[in-house]
């Protein structure tokens, strides 16, 4: 008999939530070898949506989905999780300072680390969507008392998604060409999409772009990528997202193999980032959790874009600190 994994999803009834989760019951996240039960977690006005994707996800008869319940209480959609996908926070509305918005994202994912650590299972992983998503990953990891710092991690693979795919677009190679970039610090503007180390069928990608392209222009639309898809397609990134946070999942469940990859996880101090801040990170997983690359060099130029994207997790960090989200 197939095993089954348990994956509870917040905002289901969000864009990025619909947009997952019959990629997930069709079996994309885990593969075709085991059954799925979905909890999906809405706050009351979120509670219809979810139940049409419920209804709707019924109606797929996917075979490898066993079951789906929804809730708005943390504590019942956690209970039994494998996995966790945060997805739903509060989004920046306008004259929102920033204090005022991390206050209300740690009122969010503050009570759900504490569920998580009070109901989910034993080898649960948890990856962090919504945004500000590094420091939301931070507030729920502290508030998860016993479950170990490094099943946390945020989601910076949509950056590293397209990071690949603009480098290709402009080598005028395919994605399947390219390995050995890095998303470094903040899923945010001062994230630093690094192409010092990529290669492009095993060619340093460097020889093949131009370095000031590269250090230039590049990460700016990286960086700025979310914008350009708002402007043009009058909406947020939303499939792209989803499909971002079910790749991240899937490599760190099933494993990368020789490919690296980026995912903002837990420091250790590696790379001179402060321990314990969850900051994106050139990795690896074998299947069993993510590994940090280590030992690849670092110019001055890497060095100052790492340290900017850091300090601003840094002041993010003191900030909830200073708002007792965390100790
Ligand atoms: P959305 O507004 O369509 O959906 C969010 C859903 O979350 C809503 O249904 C809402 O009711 C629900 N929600 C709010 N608070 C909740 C809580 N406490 N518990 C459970 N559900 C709750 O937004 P969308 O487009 O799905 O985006 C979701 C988040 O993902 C946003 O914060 C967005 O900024 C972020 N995002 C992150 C990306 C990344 O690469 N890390 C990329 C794109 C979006």
């Amino acid at each position: 008999m197939a095993q089954t994994t348990t994956i509870t999803l917040t905002g289901a009834g969000g864009q990025i939530g619909y947009a997952a989760l019959f990629r997930i019951a069709a079996g994309d996240m885990l593969g075709p070898d085991r059954l799925i039960a979905l909890r999906l977690l809405e706050i009351p006005q979120g509670m219809r949506g979810a139940e049409g994707a419920a209804m709707e996800l019924l109606d797929c008869a996917f075979p490898l989905l066993e079951s789906v319940e929804i809730s708005d209480d943390p504590n019942v959609a956690f209970d039994g999780a494998n996995i966790a996908l945060l997805i739903g926070s509060r989004p920046r509305t306008a004259g929102m300072e920033r204090g005022d918005l991390l206050a209300a994202n740690g009122a969010i994912f503050g009570p759900q680390g504490r569920a998580i650590g009070e109901h989910a299972a034993d080898d649960v992983r948890v990856a962090v969507v919504g945004n500000p998503a590094n420091t939301n990953a931070l507030i729920a990891q502290q508030h998860a008392a016993g479950v170990p710092a490094e099943r946390f991690s945020a989601l910076t693979r949509l950056d590293h998604n397209r990071a690949v795919g603009l480098l290709a677009a402009e080598a005028g190679a395919s994605v399947r060409a390219v390995d050995g970039i890095t998303i470094w610090g903040n899923h945010s503007a001062t994230q630093y999409p690094d192409l010092s180390h990529a290669t492009i069928d095993g060619r340093p990608a460097l020889e093949t772009v131009d370095a000031a392209w590269a250090r230039g222009p590049y990460i700016e639309r990286v960086a700025k990528r979310g914008a350009e898809i708002i402007e043009v397609r009058g909406g947020s990134s939303v499939a792209s997202a989803a499909n971002a946070a079910i790749e991240h999942v899937r490599d760190w469940v099933l494993g990368t193999g020789d490919r690296r990859t980026s995912a903002a996880v837990v420091s250790r101090g590696e790379y001179g980032v402060p321990e314990g801040l969850i900051s994106s990170f050139p990795v690896r997983s074998d299947g069993d959790g993510w590994r940090v690359v280590e030992g690849l060099g670092v110019d001055d130029f890497s060095r100052q874009r790492i340290d900017a994207s850091v300090a601003e997790l840094v002041a993010e960090r003191d900030a909830v600190r200073e708002l007792g989200l965390i100790p």
